[in-house]
């Protein structure tokens, strides 16, 4: 933590969630340069083309349990340049590619030469029937950064454009009855947390998009009982890790309470709108029978556990194959290298899958 003064950006007089939206999406932001999130960093999606067909598989899972309706919808929320939907595509058995609705969600532009079946969104459609899948996006919806003063109060972390910091006033109504509940601070001057309300409301937004099916979250996350006690907030440039400076030159991005966003959504999901009251914003496009679906049970895995749930195999191909068939054993090695990166742990097999069913049965369980 620096002191009044600013050096270069000014005096600090922005939250963190204020300045990562201009510095992410605004004018000229981050996500918004040419290169996209794959000239910055490696997701699982990057990594290895077995996870989109670990995802189309799930989607194929999701057709079955929905009793496969003439159209089924995939959504691939946050959609970088529509990386995985294409991959999910390419990897559905003809049949069910033909009933897909798939949809990118983005605040990006559509990027030139994209498959013509996928439809460019800002936002998800209004009624979804399928899976919507959200690879690493709620680590990147902006949130404000809570710092413990001297005397033990929790309070607003301000940061300049230049990245440097001070400290602002104690922490508002709701965003410190969410520190309260999900990430408590001890009074001891310095300990940080990133105040996850933002991705709350969002991640809930996007449930209630859902008709039937299922929602995934999957991120870097943690929960209450390992939250980590400065904080992740962090930034990324060209494949490096970097502090976090809001001027649109790096990724900023923090990791997700993926145990509040589930809390969250099924709160929003099941507490009824009074008679004569607006619904809530993201049942608005929901008629009374499409609000009654209750979730029948959010559950959080790690990306290891979901991958081998969706037969996503690791193992070495057998040695005798070398001799058989060189190519088809080099092929496969290639293919278990893939599975490992994708299942490692202290890696990506770490992440968290977030399992929302609505008014389906839990397809991986
Ligand atoms: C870390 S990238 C992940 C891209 C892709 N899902 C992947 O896994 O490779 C995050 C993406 O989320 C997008 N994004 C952030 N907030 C969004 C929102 N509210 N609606 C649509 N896209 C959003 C950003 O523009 C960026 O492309």
């Amino acid at each position: 933590m620096t002191g009044e003064a600013t050096a270069g950006g000014g005096p600090a007089g922005r939250g963190w969630r204020e300045a990562t939206e201009a510095a992410l999406y605004g004018p000229g932001g981050f996500y918004r340069r040419p290169e996209g999130p794959a000239g910055h960093f490696r997701t699982s999606v990057h990594a290895s083309a077995l996870f989109a067909g670990a995802v189309a598989r799930l989607l194929c899972r999701v057709d079955e349990a929905l009793g496969r309706p003439a159209t089924l919808d995939f959504v691939d929320m946050a959609a970088g340049r529509g990386e995985l939907v294409s991959g999910v595509l390419a990897a559905l058995p003809a049949p069910v590619a033909a009933r897909t609705r798939a949809y990118a969600v983005e605040i990006a532009g559509r990027p030139s030469g994209l498959d013509e079946r996928i439809v460019w969104r800002s936002e998800p459609p209004p009624a979804v029937t399928g899976l919507l899948f959200a690879n690493e996006w709620l680590d990147n919806v902006p949130v404000d950064v809570a710092e413990v003063d001297a005397a033990g109060v929790p309070r607003l972390v301000l940061v300049a454009d230049d990245g440097s910091e001070r400290l602002g006033p104690p922490v508002p109504g709701p965003e410190a009855r969410w520190l309260a509940r999900w990430w408590p601070l001890p009074a001891e001057e310095g300990l940080r947390a990133e105040i996850g309300l933002p991705r709350d409301r969002a991640w809930a937004a996007a449930v209630g998009r859902m008709e039937q099916g299922l929602a995934v979250a999957v991120d870097y996350a943690h929960t209450a009982p390992a939250r980590p006690p400065y904080g992740t907030l962090t930034g990324f440039r060209e494949g490096r890790e970097t502090a976090p400076v809001p001027d649109g030159s790096c990724d900023i991005t923090a990791h997700v309470a993926l145990d509040a966003c589930a809390e969250a959504c099924r709160a929003a999901r099941t507490t009824p709108t009074p008679p004569g009251a607006a619904p809530a914003p993201a049942d608005a496009a929901r008629t009374p029978s499409e609000q009654a679906h209750t979730l029948t049970g959010a559950r959080l895995l790690t990306q290891r556990a979901a991958l081998r749930a969706l037969d996503l195999a690791g193992a070495r191909p057998p040695l005798a194959l070398a001799s058989t068939d060189p190519a088809a054993y080099v092929r496969a090695l290639a293919s278990a290298g893939e599975a490992a990166e994708l299942t490692a742990p202290g890696g990506l097999g770490d992440f968290g899958w977030l399992l929302v069913p609505v008014g389906i049965a839990d397809p991986l369980a």
